[in-house]
């Protein structure tokens, strides 16, 4: 494996390419591009439908050898030609050690930042935002959402007026639980301007394809996917497992690509977010975004294999 002195000072995807293509399994290699693109639907924009989540992996201290992996994963996907990271104050050190992977890689200007308010009062709301902005070393931050809609009417306020002055592009709104998706149709109702909506979905978690799914379909909202393994209980069912004969018609080499496809044969699905801190797993889930999605026979299969 190579150093961590190494992936600090690599910088450029090309040696990236290079110094990764040397220990990652040959197959999950080849599978990484072209990235399957999604336009946002508020802008037109187009995001790659592979991105990073940061909970809990990315929180560790900038000096740990911990942070020698994290270089990798944020080479890897810029590498593999994804862009969307998803982070939040409230991650612990996620976002100053987003911010400073972004600069020792040189992906800086390349990053599609998302992060969140966690927030009670607008005062405090725009604290935050000021101490995400120092900590993810950008003035301008892509996308920034109410987190688990905390003090949502404020906060969104706050949002609005933040990108009418251009400090951010695209304003959301999140929250990790089925039960809580009504909760989300209830304030996209009721609040203008909201471009993004991040919510849980997974084979495990299929909730959203009852309204939330359809309403964002049918409302022009763009939809970050979170827990799409649901942390580590999904993938735990099928350890050790072969990956069944059918994997092969979706070119999926790992479970991994077969739920990430899953979730992604949703249209209404813009981009999902798996965390990790392995670069494998990294190249592993970019993988996922290339290639044919299931029709509703294979995803039947995918979720009876996950029963
Ligand atoms: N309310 C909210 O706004 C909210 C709530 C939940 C999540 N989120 C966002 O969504 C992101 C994703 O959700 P999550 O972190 O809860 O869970 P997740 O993405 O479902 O699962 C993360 C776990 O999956 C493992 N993993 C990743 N890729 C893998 C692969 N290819 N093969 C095997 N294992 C793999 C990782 O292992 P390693 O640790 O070994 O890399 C990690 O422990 C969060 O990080 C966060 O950015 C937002």
């Amino acid at each position: 494996m190579p150093s961590r002195r190494h992936f600090i000072q690599g910088g450029v995807s090309l040696a990236a390419l290079t110094a990764l293509s040397s220990f990652l399994p040959p197959q999950t290699w080849a599978a990484t591009a072209p990235l399957l693109q999604r336009k946002i639907p508020s802008s037109g924009e187009s995001l790659p439908v592979i991105g990073l989540g940061t909970s809990r992996v990315f929180n560790v201290d900038l000096e740990d050898d911990d942070l020698a992996p994290l270089v990798a994963v944020v080479q890897t996907l810029f590498a593999g030609g994804a862009t969307l990271i998803d982070t939040a104050p409230s991650y612990g050190a996620a976002e100053q050690v987003t911010g400073e992977l972004l600069k020792r890689s040189g992906n800086q200007a390349k990053a599609f930042l998302a992060t969140k308010l966690s927030s009670s009062g607008r005062e405090r709301g725009a604290a935050q935002f000021k101490l995400s902005q120092e900590a993810l070393q950008r003035e301008k931050i892509d996308l920034v959402q109410v987190h688990n809609l905390q003090d949502t009417a404020t906060q969104l306020g706050l949002l609005r007026e933040l990108k009418q002055q251009g400090t951010i592009r695209y304003i959301g709104i999140t929250h990790y639980v089925d039960s809580a998706h009504a909760d989300l149709i209830e304030v996209l109702e009721r609040e203008k301007g909201i471009d993004f909506v991040q919510f849980n979905y997974s084979v495990g978690e299929r909730g959203a394809e009852q309204r939330l799914l359809p309403y964002c379909a049918e409302h022009g909202l763009a939809t970050l996917i979170n827990r799409p393994f649901q942390r580590a209980a999904l993938l735990s069912k099928v350890k050790g497992q072969p990956l069944p004969d059918w994997a092969v018609d979706l070119q999926a080499t790992s479970w991994a690509q077969l739920l990430l496809k899953f979730i992604l044969a949703q249209p209404a699905v813009t981009t999902v977010i798996p965390a990790t801190s392995n670069p494998r797993y990294m190249a592993d889930n970019l993988a996922a975004g290339s290639g044919p999605l299931p029709d509703a026979a294979l995803r039947e299969k995918i979720i009876q294999a996950f029963a």
